[in-house]
């Protein structure tokens, strides 16, 4: 009987190609075809010591695939059992063997990523609703190809950013994006918490930050069906307490996803300086929170007043106590210094510290708040601009290790970065600016760039350059972000239609080797993963659809 069962799968599993994205380092293919039937009553066990972390894991992938499967897992001692796993620690940090023969899954690893991603690589061989832990069809044939992959990533950080200042996603719009980064194995969401339209995050010892600055007197909008409108009423209060904070932050951290919380600074601080016009620049003035999307306010944080560097200390403090990844963002983009330049306050600071330019004066908030997040044990990120704006001054930033995000001019920005021996993480705008317009036609909704940034362009762009920079600075290009701006983009459906499928083009920068990248491989697979999108109900763009 099972060997009957066994065969009539074969020929389906058999039917169609791997539909893995990101596509794995190394598939081998069985010599004779065969598939893997997950019994309906199966079996787990583990070999050499599996910490607790990979446990949790393991109970939580049973759990889901009950849900999912109604097949029932059960662990056990020894090694005859449905599914062994096994602690290799000659294993890449994220890496793992995932061996699936017709009557044993095995799956080698070193850490708990590896173990993860190579459950995310089984489930991601069977159908949507299962990849997704969603109720599904509870007699099916949940059958997988028998194969050997063999496989780890080519970067460490493989990010997705998220603006939700200019508007805001509730809870449950974020983990939906947690959920499809973690099928496509991102592992780091960049959470773009404050700007000149709201400041989104609950901060406790400035309660005014989300009472006062996380509401605007009313807010342009645009989605795909109705371009540029107003709210049309005040716009907020919108903000994550620190209580939707741990939740999103387990939430992410059951599916390996790290999150890094931005809070801009010095600049893109209307937000801010509302609530507390005292740390501006001209206290004297009144401001109120952005409405108009997009823009750039010239009102930034007074540096030059020791109560506005403490409080942005306090809430890089917070910051630090609320997030326990490695890393948080200070911003540092599109800073214009006019104000420090006109203020005389901010010429003595200059000249106390004996600073070259005012811009100087960015970098060493910087360093200052690099300090904070030192202290909790925490790397600083900034923007590129912290590097590359004329003036700036790099010292502050090498001696705190400063990570860099490069997105205008990234390829120089990185070069710049490397060459200092700094980190880079590659997100130029056009290509990896996935709220950009997807394609260029008239009915296309409207949204930032001419449209020129498609999923083909998405996918062919590469992140490290192939000559002219020395292996040292090779090693410090950490990763990939797909960074989304929601200046035009007010509703879950457009930032998922922008969003998708330029994600998995990112995901797979992140991941793949770049000599097994291969576009019409990689819309295959797209057009394959619409049953998994549907089934999650995802909006995507339909341009790379099969016709
Ligand atoms: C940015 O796009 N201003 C980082």
């Amino acid at each position: 009987m099972i060997i009957a069962i066994v065969t009539l799968g074969t020929a389906k599993a058999f039917a169609q190609p791997l539909n893995i994205t990101p596509l794995p380092k190394q598939v081998e293919m069985r010599a004779e075809p065969a598939t893997f039937r997950l019994p309906s009553k199966y079996t787990i066990a583990t070999q050499g010591s599996m910490d607790s972390r990979t446990m949790e894991d393991v109970k939580r992938f049973m759990e889901q695939m009950q849900l999912s499967t109604g097949c029932r897992g059960k662990l056990k001692d020894g090694a005859k059992c449905d599914i062994l796993l096994t602690v290799d620690p000659s294993f890449e940090e994220e890496g793992y063997q995932l061996k699936v023969e017709p009557r044993q899954v095995t799956l080698r690893f070193a850490t708990a990523a590896g173990c993860y991603y190579g459950l995310q690589s089984l489930r991601k061989m069977m159908p949507g609703h299962v990849v997704l832990g969603k109720p599904g069809p509870k007699k099916a044939d949940y059958s997988i190809p028998c194969l050997t992959i063999t496989d780890a990533p080519r970067f460490g950080y493989r990010g997705f950013m998220l603006d939700v200042s200019r508007h805001f996603f509730p809870v449950d719009d974020i983990k939906h994006v947690l959920d499809i980064m973690a099928v496509y194995k991102m592992n780091r969401f960049h959470w773009h918490l404050t700007d000149d339209q709201g400041w989104r995050i609950e901060i406790k010892k400035y309660p005014k930050l989300t009472e006062i600055g996380s509401v605007s007197e009313d807010m342009l909008m645009n989605d795909e069906t109705r371009t540029k409108y107003w709210y049309g009423k005040p716009y907020g209060p919108f903000f994550y307490t620190q209580e939707d904070v741990r939740d999103i932050v387990q939430y992410a951290a059951e599916r390996h996803i790290e999150i890094i919380p931005e809070v801009d600074m010095p600049g893109h601080m209307m937000a801010a300086i509302a609530a507390y016009p005292e740390f501006s620049c001209h206290p004297d003035r009144t401001y109120k929170v952005w409405k108009e999307n997009p823009g750039l306010s010239v009102d930034i944080l007074n540096v030059s007043n020791p109560k506005a560097v403490q409080f942005a200390r306090d809430v890089v403090e917070e910051l630090c106590q609320m997030f326990p990844g490695p890393e948080i963002h200070i911003g540092g983009d599109e800073c214009p210094i006019m104000q420090w330049e006109n203020s005389d306050a901010c010429k003595a600071m200059k000249e106390q510290l004996a600073l070259p330019t005012f811009r100087a004066l960015q970098s060493w908030f910087i360093g200052e708040m690099a300090k904070v997040a030192a202290a909790h044990g925490k790397g600083l990120f900034a923007w590129n601009e912290s590097i590359t704006s004329e003036g700036s001054d790099l010292a502050p930033l090498q001696q705190a290790g400063v990570k860099i995000m490069c997105w205008v001019g990234a390829q120089a920005a990185a070069r710049k970065a490397t060459s200092h021996g700094l980190t880079s993480i590659i997100t130029p705008i056009g290509p990896y600016y996935i709220n950009r317009k997807q394609w260029n036609s008239e009915d296309e909704p409207f949204a930032a760039g001419p449209g020129n940034d498609s999923l083909s362009v998405t996918y062919n762009y590469e992140p490290v350059p192939e000559t002219d920079i020395t292996p040292q600075m090779a090693s410090l290009y950490k990763g990939v972000q797909a960074t989304f701006w929601t200046e035009f983009v007010a509703t879950r459906s457009y930032l998922e239609y922008l969003m998708l499928p330029r994600l998995l083009a990112v995901a797979e920068a992140g991941w793949t080797p770049k000599e097994k990248k291969n576009f019409p491989d990689f819309v295959r697979r797209f057009n394959a993963d619409r049953e998994l999108l549907d089934a999650g109900g995802y909006n995507y763009g339909k341009h790379y659809i099969y016709k």
